[in-house]
C-alpha cells in the first residue's frame, strides 16, 4: 500500500469538496442542496414549544438511564447512514432497516416513540419522526456533556426502509478507504469522519461485534496484532459472553472527551475501524490534533452532527411524509 499516495488522493479529495462550488461556473442550475430548506426556525409558528418538550423527554429517559444517550445519537447516525435522515430506521415492520443483522444492537425506539406522543399531544400532525431523532440526538448529546448546535427542521419521514441497506452501514471491520466512500456518499468529508466517530468516547459494544479481534482477526487464529495486549487481555476477561458489553472509550466512558482519541494512542481503541483512524497516514495527523485539542473537537463535533443530520434529506411539498407514528408509514 503506498501511503503517500493515499495521502495525496485524501488531500485531494478534500481540497475538490471544499472547492467544489468555485470550480462550477456558471452554476448549472438555481436548485439548492436539499439541505438548504431546512430552518432553525422551520416550527417557529407550527409547534413552538417543540424544543422545550424534546429536552425535558431526553431528560427524563438519560436520567432514568444514562446509557440511552449514546442509544440514541447511534440511532440518528444509523437513520442518515440509510436513505439519509428520513427516520426509516424507526420503520417496524418485517424486512425494515430495524430488522437488519447491522441493526440488531441499535436501541432507543421507546425514546423516540415517547417524544413523538408528547409532540403529537401539542402540535398533531406536524413535526416529523426525522426532525425529532435529530434534535433528540443533540439534546443526549448535550445531555452527556458534549456541545450545543442549533438544529435546522424541515425533514419529512421517508415511506421505504430495506434491511439489504441497512447491512451496508459500517460494522467496525472496514478499512479506511472503504469508511471514506460511505461517508463521502452522506456528504461528509474525512475530518467529519474522524470527528465524528469521536461519538465513541461514550457508549457501549456487544463483545459479539469485537470477538474476531481478539481471536481470530485475520483468520489464522491470532488476534489483532495493532492491540495494546493488556487492554486484549482485559477484553478476554470481560468477553466471556457474547452478549456482554465493553466500553467503546476504555478509560473515560461516561465523558464525552478527547480520551477516545488518546487511548488511540496507546492501542486501545476499541473497534478495529477506530484503531485504524489512527494508524492511516491519512486520518491519523486529524487523531492527533483531535487528542491534544478538546474544544477543537467539541466545535468540529457540532459542525459535523449538522452535516450528518443534513444527509440526503427529504424536502418540500411532495416528497415523505409526517408520520403519525414513528413505527409505521401514513396508513
Ligand atoms: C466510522 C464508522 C463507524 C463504525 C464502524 C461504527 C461502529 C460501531 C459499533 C460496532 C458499535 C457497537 C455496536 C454493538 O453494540 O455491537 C457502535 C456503537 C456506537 N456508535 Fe458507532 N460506528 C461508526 C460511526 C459512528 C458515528 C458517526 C456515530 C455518531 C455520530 C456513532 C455513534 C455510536 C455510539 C454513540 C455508539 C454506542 C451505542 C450504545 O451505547 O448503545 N458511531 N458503533
Ligand atoms: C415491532 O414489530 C414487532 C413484530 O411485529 C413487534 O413485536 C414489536 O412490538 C414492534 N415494536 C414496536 C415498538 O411497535
Ligand atoms: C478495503 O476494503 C475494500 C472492501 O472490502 C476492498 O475492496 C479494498 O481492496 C480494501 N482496500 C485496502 C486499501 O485494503
Amino acid at each position: 500500500m503506498n501511503w503517500f499516495l493515499l495521502t495525496a488522493v485524501l488531500l485531494n479529495a478534500h481540497l475538490a469538496a471544499s472547492s467544489s462550488l468555485a470550480a462550477k461556473q456558471p452554476p448549472p442550475a438555481r436548485q439548492l442542496p436539499p439541505a438548504a430548506y431546512l430552518k432553525t426556525t422551520y416550527y417557529q409558528k407550527s409547534c413552538p414549544n417543540l424544543e422545550s418538550i424534546i429536552h425535558r423527554r431526553i431528560s427524563y429517559w438519560v436520567k432514568r438511564d444514562y446509557t440511552l444517550a449514546a442509544a440514541i445519537i447511534r440511532l440518528h447516525f444509523h437513520d442518515c447512514a440509510v436513505r439519509g435522515c428520513d427516520a426509516s430506521v424507526l420503520l417496524n415492520h418485517s424486512g425494515s432497516e430495524r430488522a437488519a443483522e447491522a441493526s440488531k444492537t441499535l436501541r432507543g425506539f421507546d425514546v423516540i416513540n415517547d417524544i413523538k406522543r408528547a409532540v403529537e399531544k401539542q402540535c398533531p400532525r406536524t413535526v416529523s419522526c426525522a426532525d425529532i431523532l435529530t434534535a433528540a440526538a443533540r439534546d443526549a448529546t448535550l445531555f452527556v456533556g458534549g456541545p450545543f448546535w442549533e438544529v435546522p427542521f424541515g425533514r419529512k419521514d421517508g415511506r421505504i426502509s430495506g434491511a439489504k441497506e441497512a447491512e451496508a452501514v459500517p460494522q467496525g471491520y472496514e478499512n479506511v478507504t472503504s469508511l471514506l466512500n460511505f461517508f463521502d456518499k452522506l456528504g461528509l468529508t474525512f475530518v467529519d469522519m474522524v470527528v465524528l466517530s469521536g461519538a465513541h468516547t461514550i457508549g457501549r459494544c456487544t463483545c459479539h461485534a469485537i470477538k474476531r479481534r481478539l481471536y481470530n482477526f485475520t483468520g489464522n487464529g491470532k488476534p489483532d496484532p495493532s492491540m495494546n495486549v493488556n487492554y486484549l487481555k482485559l477484553l478476554r476477561d470481560q468477553c466471556k459472553s457474547d452478549r456482554n458489553f465493553v466500553n467503546l472509550d476504555a478509560t473515560t466512558p461516561r465523558v464525552f472527551d478527547v480520551d477516545y482519541y488518546r487511548n488511540l494512542w496507546k492501542k486501545m481503541g476499541l473497534l478495529s475501524t477506530d484503531q485504524q483512524l489512527f494508524s492511516n497516514p491519512g486520518t491519523g495527523g486529524l487523531v492527533d490534533v483531535l487528542a491534544r485539542q478538546p474544544e477543537f473537537f467539541l466545535s468540529q463535533f457540532a459542525v459535523s452532527m449538522v452535516k450528518l443530520g443534513n444527509a440526503n434529506v427529504l424536502v418540500g411539498q411532495n416528497q415523505g411524509e409526517v408520520r403519525l407514528k414513528c413505527d409505521y408509514v401514513n396508513y
